[in-house]
């Protein structure tokens, strides 16, 4: 492998892209997703996008990277398609702007493991105060960007995929150990029931476009951080087989989060499961309540033990975030990886503090803007995640596929993807590709992007 470094092995990649995949997105994001989305039938909207939609724009991204062997920018212009390289902008811009909040997200979760490590079930009755101490968020903050700066500053190899590795069997022991703790509960079995059993009745237009957008940010797509890893992944490795996989751990993880919470508020509701749907507060404020009513040294490893899989599975994602930018300054800069980390990490970390403070501390980014349509102001960190999460990961999707079927041109897609993988000339899934990948995706990517500009910020449609 060149000086720019490379995964070891092809489960080197896969552990780390899927790290990169389970984040808060599958932990905290898909049950509160699911409760708000009425159960069951969203999670079978969700998995019906994850393979049919997400799966090839996966494929696509990581073919584009290792074909090119470079950056999210660099990819566009080694391909021989500078005027494209503005997609790999965009992905650069969104992976900063979501790093700077999901750090802030982490770091919640790490003040979490110290607060119910020490036995302060309290801090979730005062979940507000809490994301409101600005000081203390900001120094959680900077010691988990300090973590993140410095597995990438080691590198591909022996930083991201290492660390990968390690914590990725860590976090699946841990929540497969949490779901049998939580099916032995009282009135567990209503809580799998609500996960479990779908309502059709519960089916409309957000449901289904939650689902689209949760689909997407879950398996890290849209942003350029599956062509950087893609870049430094071997010729003779299955791109399809690699993407399957990367998409089953993540789904399946996110699986396991909703049997792991939903049998937890089974028991907490006494079977009435009323708080499924109260959002992001779910994990930050109902599940330590259940912590501290377990009680005594239980409450406290078994409280602990969540938050720090919670930290596990951020960290993973935060380092491919930081890869990002990280891989095109080193690429395009030429500059020093270590320089290049610790600068973005530096830089991101700034960018983050409107976000801290606007959980309670600063009125002006806690009241940040208000929405065509509207009459309550969103604060800042929701501002962020409407921008970046919400439309510029459709955007950047449905460009990054239009790129790969129409500019650089199916056949040239179709190569990099046999190369490691015999069986895929004339298999199912070229078929499916042939079809999906230069209409129907970049279709339907571009409609959910005009939508939830339209009914987010103008307060129009859905
Ligand atoms: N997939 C991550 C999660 O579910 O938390 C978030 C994420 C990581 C999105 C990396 C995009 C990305 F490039």
């Amino acid at each position: 492998m060149s000086s720019r470094g490379g995964f070891s092995s092809r489960i080197g990649f896969i552990a780390a892209a899927a790290g990169s995949a389970v984040g808060l997105g599958n932990i905290w994001g898909f049950p509160y997703e699911v409760g708000e989305g009425g159960g069951a039938i969203f999670v079978l909207i969700y998995l019906f996008f994850c393979f049919a939609l997400c799966l090839p724009v996966m494929i696509s991204e990581i073919a584009i990277g290792r074909s090119a062997k470079k950056n999210a920018v660099g990819a566009f212009n080694k391909l021989g398609h500078r005027n494209w390289n503005f997609i790999g902008k965009l992905g650069i811009l969104s992976g900063v702007l979501i790093l700077s909040f999901y750090n802030v997200i982490a770091g919640w979760a790490f003040g979490y493991v110290i607060e119910i490590g020490s036995g302060n079930f309290k801090v979730a009755d005062d979940f507000g105060g809490f994301t409101a101490d600005a000081f203390r968020m900001g120094v959680y903050g900077f010691f988990f960007m300090l973590a993140t700066a410095y597995i990438v500053s080691q590198g591909i190899s022996s930083g991201i995929e290492k660390a990968a590795k390690i914590l990725l069997p860590l976090l699946i022991f841990m929540m497969i150990s949490m779901v049998i703790y939580s099916l032995t509960l009282p009135d567990s079995m209503a809580g799998l029931e609500f996960y479990l059993i779908p309502d059709f009745s519960d089916v409309n237009g957000k449901v289904v476009f939650n689902a689209m957008g949760q689909a997407f940010f879950s398996l890290s797509l849209g942003m350029g951080a599956l062509i950087t890893y893609g870049s430094y992944l071997g010729k003779s490795e299955n791109i399809i087989s690699s993407a399957v996989l990367i998409t089953l751990a993540d789904v399946g993880i996110a699986f396991l989060a909703g049997l792991m919470i939903f049998p937890l508020i089974g028991y907490i509701t006494g079977g009435t499961m009323e708080n499924a749907g109260r959002g992001p507060a779910l994990i930050f404020v109902t599940l330590p309540h259940i912590f501290g009513d377990i009680g005594g040294m239980t409450g406290i490893v078994v409280g602990t033990g969540f938050f720090l899989l919670l930290c596990f599975a951020a960290l993973t994602s935060t380092v491919s975030l930081l890869e990002v930018p990280v891989a095109y300054l080193v690429d395009e800069l030429r500059f020093d990886r270590k320089k290049a980390v610790w600068l973005m990490a530096g830089i991101i970390y700034l960018l983050g503090l409107p976000s801290l403070v606007g959980n309670g501390y600063s009125e002006f980014f806690t009241s940040f803007i208000t929405y065509g349509g509207s009459d309550q102001p969103v604060d800042f960190l929701s501002f962020i995640v409407n921008v970046a999460n919400d439309s510029f990961l459709p955007l950047g999707g449905c460009l990054i596929v239009f790129f790969a079927s129409h500019i650089w041109k199916k056949r040239n897609l179709d190569a990099e993807l046999a190369e490691g993988n015999p069986g895929y000339e004339g298999s199912l899934l070229q078929k499916y590709l042939k079809f999906a990948l230069p209409y129907l995706i970049p279709l339907a990517l571009a409609v959910i992007f005009v939508m939830t500009v339209l009914s987010t910020f103008f307060g129009i449609g859905i």
